[in-house]
C-alpha cells in the first residue's frame, strides 16, 4: 500500500450503510457543484492546484527567515495556527539532537501573561523573525502578542531591520493588520476570502510556517493534490468516512467521535482535526462532538471509560504502518520484567499489536470503530489525510443539514469579553453584562 487508505469494517456493515452513502454522495455533488450553504468559502477545495504559483514566493521568504533568525515566531489562532502547528509536529524529531535551523514557536493563541512574559524572556536579545497570521486582521489574540513582539523585535535591532524580518498573511486588503502591512512596508501574503482559518492549512497561512520549519511544503502539496484526485469527482473514503460516522451519529445514537492515534507527534493533527469539525459541524443544536485521544498513553487514563463508559462513543484511529526509525528491544538475562518474549522485536510491532488488541476490545466494548492508515509520516501523507479530512469534512456537513464553512457561534465569547474590558461603542453590553455579575 504506498497511499493513505480507509476501513470501516469494524463501524457497520457494508448494507446498513446504504442509505447514507447515497445521501454522502448527494452532499458531495452539492460541495463540488456549489450549490449548498457557504458556497463562497469553497477555495480550500482548488487549493492543491491554485497554491502551485505561491510556492517558490513561500519558499524563499521562508530561506531568508532561516538564514537570519535562531527563532521564528508564528503568530495566530484557530484555524491561522492549528494547521501548521499540527504539520510541523508530526514531522519534528520529538527531542532536537542536532542544530538544524531556526526553531519554530507559537504566539497569539492564548491571552497568558506568562506565556508572553516567558516568551519574551527566551527571545530576548536573540535574533527572531515574525510570521503574524490573521484573515480578519483584527483577532484579539494575536493582536496582543503582535504588538508586543513587534516592539521587542524594534527595540531589539532597529525598526529599519524588524522591516526586513516581519511577514504578514491576511486580507487582500480589509483589517487592521493589512493597514499595518502596508505602513511599514511587510512582505505579505493573501488569505484569499473564499477560504475560512480552519480550511486554510494549504495556503500560505499553514505553509509559510511549515516552509520555516524546514519541511517540503511542495510534497504536502502533492499529497493534496493526489487526494483531491480520489475525492473531487468519484465516490472516495472521503465520502465513506463521512457517510459512516453520520449513520453512526444519527442512527446509532454515537454522539462522541474520538480521534485516536498511537503517536505522540499526531496529537496536534487531532487538534487541528477537532476544530475543523468542531466549528464545520457544531450548531444549529447538531453536530458530532470531537474528542481525541493520544494511546496507548490515555489507556491508562481514559481507558476505562471507552471501554465501559456510556456506549455514545464512535473511533476513528489513525495507523500508522511503519515507524521512520528502528529500535528493536533487547533482551535481558534477569528478565526480571518478564518481557524477553518481546527481546528481539521492534518496538512498534508491540505498538501495533497494542493498537489491534484495543481496536477490537472496544469493537467487542460497543464501540464501532473506522480506521485511517497512513504508511509513515511524511509530508506526503500527511497532505493526503489534510485534505481527506477537509473533503470528508464538506460532505459531512451538509450531510448534516447545517452550513459547514461559517462560525455563527464563536463571536459570542468576544462580544462579552470587550463588553467587560469597556471597549468603546460597547457601553450598552458593557452595563448589561455587569448587572449579572
Ligand atoms: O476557522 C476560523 O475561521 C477561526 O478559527 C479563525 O481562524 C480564528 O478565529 C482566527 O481568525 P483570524 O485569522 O481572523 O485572526
Amino acid at each position: 500500500m504506498n497511499q493513505l487508505s480507509f476501513d470501516y469494517s469494524k463501524a457497520i456493515a457494508d448494507h446498513e450503510c446504504e442509505q447514507f452513502a447515497t445521501l454522502a454522495r448527494q452532499a458531495r455533488h452539492t460541495l463540488v457543484n456549489a450549490t449548498g450553504a457557504g458556497n463562497d468559502f469553497l477555495g480550500w477545495i482548488s487549493l492543491p492546484q491554485d497554491i502551485q504559483s505561491q510556492i517558490s514566493d513561500i519558499q524563499s521568504t521562508a530561506a531568508m527567515l532561516r538564514q537570519n533568525c535562531e527563532f521564528i515566531v508564528c503568530i495566530g489562532i484557530g484555524g491561522s495556527y492549528l494547521g501548521a502547528k499540527a504539520v510541523i509536529e508530526a514531522l519534528s524529531p520529538s527531542f532536537a539532537i542536532e542544530n538544524n535551523g531556526p526553531e519554530v514557536l507559537f504566539a497569539g493563541n492564548n491571552i497568558s501573561e506568562d506565556y508572553l512574559w516567558e516568551l519574551q524572556q527566551k527571545l530576548l536579545n536573540r535574533n527572531f523573525g515574525i510570521v503574524c497570521i490573521s484573515k480578519s486582521g483584527t483577532t484579539t489574540e494575536p493582536a496582543i502578542a503582535f504588538r508586543l513582539l513587534k516592539q521587542q523585535l524594534e527595540n531589539q535591532i532597529g525598526k529599519e531591520k524588524a522591516q526586513q524580518l516581519i511577514v504578514c498573511i491576511t486580507d487582500r486588503a480589509k483589517g487592521a493588520l493589512r493597514t499595518l502591512a502596508q505602513q511599514e512596508n511587510y512582505k505579505t501574503f493573501v488569505i484569499e476570502d473564499n477560504i475560512g482559518g480552519r480550511f486554510s492549512v494549504l495556503s500560505p497561512v499553514g505553509l509559510l510556517p511549515i516552509a520555516c520549519a524546514g519541511f517540503d511544503i511542495q510534497q504536502l502539496i502533492d499529497g493534496a493534490k493526489e487526494m483531491y484526485d480520489q475525492c473531487a469527482s468519484h465516490e472516495s473514503i472521503a465520502e465513506q468516512y463521512a457517510a459512516v460516522r453520520n449513520y453512526l451519529y444519527s442512527v446509532k445514537n454515537k454522539k462522541i467521535e474520538l480521534l485516536v492515534n498511537y503517536n505522540p507527534k499526531l496529537h496536534y493533527i487531532a487538534e487541528w482535526w477537532k476544530q475543523l469539525y468542531g466549528e464545520s459541524e457544531g450548531k444549529d443544536g447538531k453536530g458530532i462532538f470531537p474528542a481525541a485521544v493520544d494511546l496507548t498513553t490515555d489507556l491508562h487514563s481514559m481507558g476505562q471509560y471507552i471501554q465501559d463508559g456510556e456506549r455514545i462513543l464512535m473511533e476513528t484511529v489513525i495507523s500508522v504502518q511503519r515507524a521512520n526509525h528502528s529500535v528493536i528491544i533487547p533482551n535481558d538475562e534477569n528478565n526480571l520484567d518478564g518481557l524477553n518474549f518481546m527481546a528481539g522485536k521492534h518496538v512498534e510491532k508491540v505498538n501495533q499489536m497494542a493498537q489491534l488488541g484495543t481496536q477490537l476490545a472496544h469493537v467487542d466494548g460497543g464501540v464501532p470503530n473506522m480506521l485511517i492508515t497512513l504508511p509513515c509520516i511524511n509530508e506526503y501523507y500527511l497532505g493526503e489525510l489534510i485534505y481527506f479530512f477537509e473533503f470528508a469534512c464538506g460532505i459531512s456537513g451538509y450531510m448534516l443539514g447545517i452550513n459547514p464553512f461559517n462560525q455563527p457561534g464563536v463571536e459570542a465569547y468576544k462580544k462579552n469579553m470587550f463588553a467587560l474590558l469597556d471597549k468603546p461603542g460597547y457601553e450598552r453590553e458593557s452595563k448589561l453584562i455587569k448587572s449579572r455579575l
